[in-house]
Parts: structure tokens; C-alpha cells; sequence
């Protein structure tokens, strides 16, 4: 199993090029599904659910093909998704337990087949993650649900109809399942209380090019006429927000200065607005974002998750971690999950002062100084935190279990030594 070694105190200094967004790119994988028409998505990040969510495709029969390319600079790699026809109906257990996100196919197998089995993903390390309003809004659009060995078994007979839909909570997942099905149903769907995320606008936009007729597009309540097919599109993945905002932070954390190309400053206000209120400099351009904290004596401030555009939960555990270096006491709030801390502990002991109060609260004292330590994390974004405390810690940190971190950052290490920091990943293999 691979791991970073990181020696802390370099102040990050230069360019870092942000990929496209891993949590739009899954669900317009999956939309390409919809069509027996050739769907390209260009700006795509590398990454391991990228792979996962390929291979889920390729068993259910898309031919995928991939293509080099160059996008505001950087290398990078377009795929067009094809599928003619399926050769089965199943997400398997092997690729939901690995991915969650494999539940996107729901939606679009429903829609354009009548018929899916999907494997029910379990809770996870920030959660119980339940499906019950995906699950509710494809049953109030006709079709037929039941839950066998693990398995959703969903089916309707000819098309799915249109439904006015309110959604009990504003879900990121069932907004995009959903729309996904609505897009071929017959009539016209309401969504009520949709989710407002960047990337379901990102979803709908590309949905539309392919000859859906969606309407609030980035608003909370989405409207569908459903259309009979669609036709295949190119589409380009837009940046990813959540990406932009951890390294926004290596570049606070550090005292340093990063120019963030490719970022999109009108997806980030709210964290930027923090930053902002820290003591961190931020200059938003049409293409980047710059942060810069040199010289910065940064304070504590209070943050609290929300769905957007409130705070993303997503920067919840990087954003505690800044907190460490800042003047004062800070209360960080979560939520939207209910077990999403699990970076605490693992802060602790590399001499972090934070006492969490139940699942929701924490209080974060800024410190002198942070110790390396070995640390592992049981997440994504708690991961990259454990990468920031490293990069200001005193000493070696070693970040253990990064398949976690190959999930959604693209090319980390390089990202970051290409801004100066000391970061080396290393593998058992290597040293047997
Ligand atoms: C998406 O997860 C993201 N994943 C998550 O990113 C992100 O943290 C989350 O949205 C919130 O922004 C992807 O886009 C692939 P939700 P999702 O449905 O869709 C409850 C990362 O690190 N809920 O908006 O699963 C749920 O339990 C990941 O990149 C129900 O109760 O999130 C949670 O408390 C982690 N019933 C809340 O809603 C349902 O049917 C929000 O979840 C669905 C959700």
C-alpha cells in the first residue's frame, strides 16, 4: 500500500492547474447512458473512481475509447462513452462497494431500459448515506421497487411519467439520479427542494446539449419536459471546486502564495469569503484565483456546513485544520453527514487542540506549532487534511492508506512539489 512522506515548513509558492471535478464527472459518465449516441467528455481528471466508474460502464457494455489532450494548458484526457446496447442490466456489489457514486446508473437504466438491478451501496465512513429519496422519487414516477438480496430491483413498464417531485432534504445524489430519469420520462417533472451544487447545473447543462429540455437550472427547483431520445454531445467537465479549495488552503496553511489555474472563483464564495474573513488575501481573476497569506497572521473563525451555497462539507475537515494555525478559537459545525470527524483524532496526535462536541461540533484552538506523526485517515477530504497538517508540521509526517486520496485528487504530489513542498509518495513494493 502506498504512502506520502512529507517534511513540514516550506511556505507553497507558484501555479497549481485544477482539474475537472470528480463529483461532476461521475454523474455525466453515467448520463451518456441515456444515448446510443457517442458522448465525449473532455477536461477529464484521472483518478481512481474515474477507473471504477469505467469499468462498471464497460461491463453494462459501453465501448469506451480515451484521446490525449490539451485543456488551458495542461495534459489531460477526454473519453467518449458508447452504448449502442447493453450487455447487462447490473451493478454489481464488487463496483458499488468500491464506489458509491456506481448508483448514478439507476436513473439513466431506468429510464432508457425499463429495467436495472443495482447492488444498495451500505453507509460509509462519513455516514449512513441512505437512497430512500432516490428511491421515492423514481417509485412516484411509476416505476416498480424492491429491495432482494442486497439488490434495488427497479422496473417500469414502457416509459417513466413526469411527477411533481419535493424532495425532503436538497440531495446532491438523488437530484442528479433523478434528473437523469426525468430527461426520458413522459410529461413533465418537478423537482422541489433540488440540490443547487455546481456540478448538477454542470449535469443539466450537458443533459441539454444532448436534447433534454430542463429549465432553474442552478435554481432549487428544477423543471424537465421529458423528450423521447436523446443524441450523443461533447461536453467539457467543469473545474473542480472542492480540488481549488483544498489547495487554497495548502496555500493559507502555509503562509504562502498559490495562483489557482482554472479554478472558478463564482463556485467557491462562500469558502472564499471565510478566507477573506481569516486574514487571507484573495484576488478573483476570470480564469484563477490567487491566494495569498505571506506575511498573513491569519484568526480563528466559525464555519458551518450547509448544501450550496452554503459551506461544502467537502472543505469542512481542511478548513479545520487552518484553523489550528490561526489566532483564537474557532467552532467548525458539521451538518450534513453525521460522522464526518473522523480527521480529529488522527490531528490529535500531531498535537492539535480540538474537542469535539457529539457527531455535529467541534472547537479548534490554534496552536504554536504541530508535530509530524504517522497518521491514516478513513476518507477523501480528511485525508487531504492530514497532507496540510503535514506540510506545517515540525518533522515527518507519513500519510498512510492514500488510496483514499488517489479517489479525487489528480497528480497530488506533483501538484504540490511543483509549489515547493517536501512530499514523497513510497510504496511497499519499492523497498522489497
Ligand atoms: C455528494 O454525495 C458528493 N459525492 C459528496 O462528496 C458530498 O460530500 C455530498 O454530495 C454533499 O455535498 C458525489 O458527488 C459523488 P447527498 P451524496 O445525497 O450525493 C442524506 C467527496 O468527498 N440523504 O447530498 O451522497 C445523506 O445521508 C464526497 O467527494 C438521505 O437521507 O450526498 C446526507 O446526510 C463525499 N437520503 C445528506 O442527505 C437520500 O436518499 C446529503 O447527501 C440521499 C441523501
Amino acid at each position: 500500500m502506498d504512502r506520502l512522506r512529507i517534511k513540514g515548513g516550506n511556505k507553497l509558492k507558484g501555479k497549481i492547474y485544477i482539474s475537472g471535478a470528480k463529483n461532476a464527472a461521475l454523474p455525466l459518465i453515467c448520463a451518456s447512458l441515456l444515448t446510443d449516441e457517442a458522448v465525449t467528455l473532455t477536461n477529464m481528471p484521472l483518478l481512481s473512481d474515474i477507473r471504477s466508474m469505467n469499468a462498471l460502464l464497460e461491463q453494462l457494455g459501453t465501448k469506451i475509447e480515451s484521446h490525449d489532450e490539451i485543456v488551458d494548458g495542461n495534459a489531460c484526457k477526454s473519453y467518449t462513452y458508447h452504448t449502442p446496447k447493453f450487455e447487462s442490466l447490473v451493478a454489481p456489489y464488487d463496483y458499488v462497494r468500491k464506489m458509491r457514486a456506481s448508483y448514478y446508473v439507476l436513473g439513466p437504466l431506468l429510464a432508457r431500459q425499463g429495467y436495472v438491478e443495482l447492488s444498495l451501496p451500505g453507509g460509509c465512513a462519513i455516514g449512513a448515506r441512505p437512497m430512500d429519496i432516490h428511491l421515492s422519487a423514481l417509485e412516484q414516477m411509476g416505476a416498480n421497487i424492491e429491495i432482494k438480496n442486497g439488490y434495488v430491483i427497479a422496473k417500469v413498464d414502457g416509459r417513466l411519467k413526469g411527477a411533481h417531485l419535493v424532495f425532503k432534504i436538497a440531495s446532491v445524489g438523488a437530484t442528479c439520479n433523478v434528473l437523469m430519469a426525468a430527461v426520458l420520462a413522459e410529461g413533465e417533472t418537478i423537482i422541489e427542494n433540488a440540490a443547487r451544487e455546481p456540478e448538477i447545473g454542470d449535469l443539466a447543462k450537458m443533459l441539454n446539449s444532448m436534447g433534454a429540455k430542463i429549465s432553474g437550472i442552478d435554481t432549487s427547483v428544477l423543471k424537465v419536459e421529458g423528450v423521447e431520445r436523446l443524441h450523443g454531445t461533447t461536453h467539457k467537465i467543469i473545474a473542480d471546486r472542492i480540488e481549488a479549495g483544498s489547495y487554497a488552503v495548502a496555500a493559507a496553511i502555509t503562509r504562502g502564495c498559490i495562483e489557482l489555474v482554472n479554478a472558478q472563483a463564482e463556485t467557491l464564495q462562500t469558502p472564499i469569503k471565510l478566507l477573506r474573513q481569516t486574514g487571507v488575501n484573495v484576488e478573483e481573476r476570470e480564469h484563477s484565483i490567487v491566494v495569498d497569506a505571506e506575511g498573513c497572521e491569519l484568526v480563528g473563525q466559525d464555519l458551518m456546513t450547509d448544501y450550496y451555497p452554503g459551506f461544502p462539507t467537502d472543505l469542512q475537515a481542511q478548513f479545520l485544520t487552518l484553523m489550528l494555525t490561526a489566532r483564537g478559537a474557532s467552532m467548525v459545525t458539521e451538518t450534513i453527514f453525521e460522522n464526518r470527524f473522523m480527521h480529529v483524532p488522527e490531528l490529535l496526535r500531531m498535537g492539535a487542540n480540538i474537542n469535539v462536541h457529539g457527531h455535529a461540533s467541534a472547537i479548534v484552538r490554534g496552536v504554536d506549532k504541530l508535530y509530524g506523526a504517522p497518521v491514516m485517515a478513513t476518507d477523501l477530504r480528511a485525508s487531504f487534511a492530514l497532507v496540510l497538517a503535514g506540510l506545517v508540521a515540525e518533522g515527518e509526517t507519513i500519510v498512510n492508506r492514500i488510496y483514499h486520496l488517489d479517489r479525487g485528487y489528480e497528480k497530488l504530489e506533483e501538484k504540490l512539489r511543483g509549489v515547493g513542498a517536501d512530499i514523497v509518495r513510497e510504496s511497499d513494493k519499492e523497498e522489497e
